[in-house]
């Protein structure tokens, strides 16, 4: 190898997103940086955990809610889903749609997404798959195929809470304006006890602290970060006036960290703001739909109210 300058990190963009965040007066880093194949399968284990509860509590109202879900999609048309992960819970709603003519999934975590796309095309063979690998905080371009299919989009997992509430209005408004869009199915997550709501996010096995700490193990690989990930503790609180959990890794102790060619110091104590995930009442689910130009037809919960998924419709 030739001698020279150093080659820059294979991520600009995740640099470039650390820096700003890092370098401002209260220190944060984008949530969608969590995700690449380590941070999915963090994920997916966080669904599995006792304390994390929106995961079986919102399967159960979509499997209980199947078919009515199913027919808001027309014969031939495609469902849209944001975030969709694994596409576990999509499967539900797959079964319950023969119909259905092509299935959407929009995802940032690119090879995931890639592995999930070929397992839905060897199970559904009848149905179209296209995938997008974007990121859906700006405005996500549907595919050509689309242009002749009436759409529903599909966000579950109260993965809308991740967002600031703008850039979720937003989202929700961009659907909107899709031609011939028919529903949009949103899950959210409710306020509930506040204990339950912090165990949620702060787990006895510790999963969702290493999910959280993956976002440092990324700078270290992507962004020429030489961050030592037990250096920074774990910490998720209830923030009442937001109604949002927080997310936060909290240096252990005073230490400058050096990300790629610049120095980053921390205080002893000093927090790093990487998630939030918002609750939600009936209030404020009307408020936001509303916000973003639709109209609440129907909000599915279970028998204790800890979920909700809305079915939003484009008229009243
Ligand atoms: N829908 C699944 C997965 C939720 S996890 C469920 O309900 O269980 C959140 C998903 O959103 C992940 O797959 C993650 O990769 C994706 N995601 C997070 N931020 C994103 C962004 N800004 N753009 C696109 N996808 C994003
Ligand atoms: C994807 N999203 C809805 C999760 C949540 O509950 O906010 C992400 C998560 N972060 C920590 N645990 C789970």
């Amino acid at each position: 190898m030739m001698d020279g300058a150093p080659l820059p990190p294979p991520n600009p963009d995740l640099l470039h997103d650390a820096l700003a965040g890092l370098t401002a007066p209260k220190k944060s880093l984008p949530p969608k940086w969590l995700y690449d194949a380590r941070g999915s399968a963090l994920f997916e284990a966080i669904t599995d955990l006792p304390e994390y509860d929106l995961t079986r509590t919102e399967t159960a109202i979509l499997r209980a809610e199947a078919g009515r879900l199913a027919r808001l999609v027309p014969p031939g048309g495609a469902l849209v889903e944001f975030g969709s992960g694994a596409s576990t819970k999509t499967r539900t709603l797959l079964d319950a749609g023969p119909h259905l003519g092509a299935y959407v999934p929009v995802d940032i975590s690119e090879a995931f997404l890639a592995e999930t796309a070929t397992a839905l095309r060897r199970d559904y063979p009848h149905l179209s798959i296209h995938p997008v690998a974007a990121d859906f905080t700006a405005p996500v371009a549907l595919p050509a195929e689309l242009a002749d299919r009436s759409k529903v989009g599909f966000f579950p997992g109260s993965t809308i809470g991740n967002l600031d509430p703008a850039i979720a209005v937003r989202l929700l408004a961009h659907a909107r304006g899709w031609p011939d869009v028919r529903a949009f199915v949103l899950g959210i997550d409710l306020v509930k006890d506040e204990a339950a709501m912090v165990a949620a996010y702060d787990d006895a096995a510790g999963v969702t602290a290493a999910f959280i700490a993956n976002i440092l193990v990324r700078l270290n690989a992507e962004a020429a970060g030489e961050f030592d990930p037990a250096t920074f503790a774990y910490r998720a609180t209830w923030n009442v006036e937001a109604a949002r959990i927080d997310m936060e890794l909290v240096s252990r102790r005073a230490q400058t960290i050096r990300l790629a060619d610049h120095e980053i110091p921390f205080e002893a104590g000093e927090p790093i703001h990487v998630s939030a995930s918002r609750k939600y009442t009936s209030d404020s689910v009307a408020a936001l739909v509303c916000d973003a130009g639709w109209h609440l037809d129907k909000m599915l919960t279970d028998p204790m109210d800890r979920f909700a998924v809305a079915i939003l419709a484009p008229e009243v």
